[in-house]
């Protein structure tokens, strides 16, 4: 006979019950640490924990909740779907909220952009971006950036320019390669003009489809502002040139909107700002204010390229989350998406002042409310590894203990959640729900300047 199973409360023992012991318990470690609280509710700006201690978020679930959390509008329209239909497996049985959808995404998106497929996240949309345009082209092979982030799973880890988030289950995807990021503020090119580096990044980039490829080029994909890479802006010119570069060689630019989309950056798709209409773009993210959703539009020239049987996802296009992705966009045109280019500008110029008062503040960048703040200096010999050293800078060495020291500071004394990013992992992220308000904002740079006098003391 078998020896009996443990079981804490027959033994004697407290049950474990709380969620942070279940999650120590249950889920898959793959966060060093959690933040210490559990979120009960959340509503706007404000997360409130299963203690009742409420927070200003910062962060909106990694740059999702951009109509807010829990807009009452999304709330009531995924509740009047979920009465209706929940599940028809989309690409078998049709369904109104898909149609409805997806004539609305070619209304937003730039250019010709017509035909969309739907997943349900932002690696999925990433991954079935490359396989069109693998299709269309009749090509293989895929520039990326260094630096680069687009999801976790092997296509997209292949694409993702950071060994960081690779560990030891590389290798990926093959005929994947890629040219350096267009990052200035750590410039290998020295002292030149935004023009000049522009062109020279994209000299590159030509170098490497030159040296690392055959040239059977099917894309190239970049986020037009990298996010996770550290809010990296590329200069003026530079995304253009990488399309006729792209176009040149008779592959597609893939640009993976999935953290600059939905108004994010000030406009409801960063590329408008860029003025550079993709061959094929990625959403996810704040497409349906955090209800699981993914998606990639192409002109119909290149969507027609898939036929039956090249693609599918079983959940993609769920009528539920495609219902709160219409009343999210009605929630984003109505005023949400101004607001966020109206408090990015004076957050732009707020954070800018702080470049020249703490030494620890190397650069600070970004677009509408997506904004980074790269931490340098003297903290930063002991905290940083030598490969980290290696990528040398005229501008200091990256703070990443720093980052992670006034993250927690905003955190613990002023009650407001920030992320941390980076290539260095030296970039605190502000990337707040968009209906953010002044005050708020004020609250949450005061907070920031707090944990910078404190860090730097
Ligand atoms: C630009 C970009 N692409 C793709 C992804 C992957 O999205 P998901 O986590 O929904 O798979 C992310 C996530 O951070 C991202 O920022």
């Amino acid at each position: 006979m078998s020896e009996q199973e443990p079981n804490a409360e027959r033994d004697g023992q407290e049950p474990t019950t709380s969620p942070a012991e279940k999650y120590d318990e249950y889920v898959m470690p793959i966060t060093k640490g959690y933040d210490p609280f559990t979120v009960e509710r959340a509503s706007g700006t404000t997360m409130e924990t299963t203690e009742g201690d409420q927070y200003l978020d910062c962060f909106s679930g990694i740059s999702v909740t951009n109509a807010g959390h829990n807009n009452p509008e999304v709330v009531a329209a995924a509740k009047d779907q979920l009465d209706d239909l929940i599940h028809t497996c989309s690409y078998v049985y049709r369904n109104e909220p898909v149609a409805d959808l997806a004539e609305r995404i070619a209304e937003i998106t730039p250019g010709d952009l017509q035909k969309t497929f739907f997943c349900n996240s932002g690696t999925e949309a990433v991954e079935g971006a490359i396989k069109l345009a693998r299709k269309h082209t009749g090509s293989k092979e895929v520039v990326a950036l260094e630096m680069a982030f687009h999801g976790r799973t092997l296509g997209s880890l292949a694409l993702t320019g950071n060994h960081a988030y690779k560990h030891e289950m590389a290798p990926t995807m093959n005929d994947v390669v890629h040219a350096p990021a267009p990052y200035q503020f750590r410039s290998p090119y020295g002292d030149c003009s935004e023009e000049e580096f522009a062109a020279r990044a994209a000299e590159e980039l030509e170098r490497v489809i030159g040296t690392h490829t055959s040239t059977d080029l099917a894309a190239v994909v970049l986020e037009p502002v990298m996010g996770e890479g550290g809010i990296v802006v590329p200069p003026k010119g530079y995304l253009k040139r990488v399309q006729e570069i792209a176009h040149d060689h008779g592959a597609l630019l893939i640009l993976d909107e999935v953290q600059t989309g939905y108004g994010r950056t000030g406009t409801m798709f960063a590329s408008e700002q860029f003025d550079v209409e993709p061959d094929i773009l990625t959403q996810a993210k704040g497409i349906a204010d955090g209800l699981p959703l993914g998606a990639f539009t192409a002109p119909a020239d290149i969507a027609d390229s898939f036929e039956a049987g090249d693609h599918l996802s079983t959940f993609g296009g769920n009528p539920v989350c495609c219902a709160a992705a219409l009343a999210n966009i009605d929630a984003l045109q109505d005023g949400i998406v101004e607001n966020a280019a109206e408090q990015g500008e004076w957050l732009a110029e707020r954070l800018a002042d702080l470049e020249d008062e703490y030494d620890l503040v190397g650069e600070t960048r970004g677009r509408g409310l997506m904004f980074g703040v790269e931490l340098v200096g003297p903290l930063a010999e002991e905290d940083t590894d030598a490969s980290d050293r290696d990528a040398g800078t005229a501008e200091g060495e990256p703070a990443k203990k720093a980052a992670d020291a006034v993250k927690d500071y905003m955190r613990e004394e002023h009650g407001v959640l920030v992320g941390v990013g980076g290539y260095h992992k030296n970039v605190i992220r502000f990337q707040p729900p968009l209906t953010i308000t002044r005050e708020e904002l004020e609250r949450a740079v005061g907070a920031l300047e707090d944990g910078l006098r404190a860090v730097e003391a």
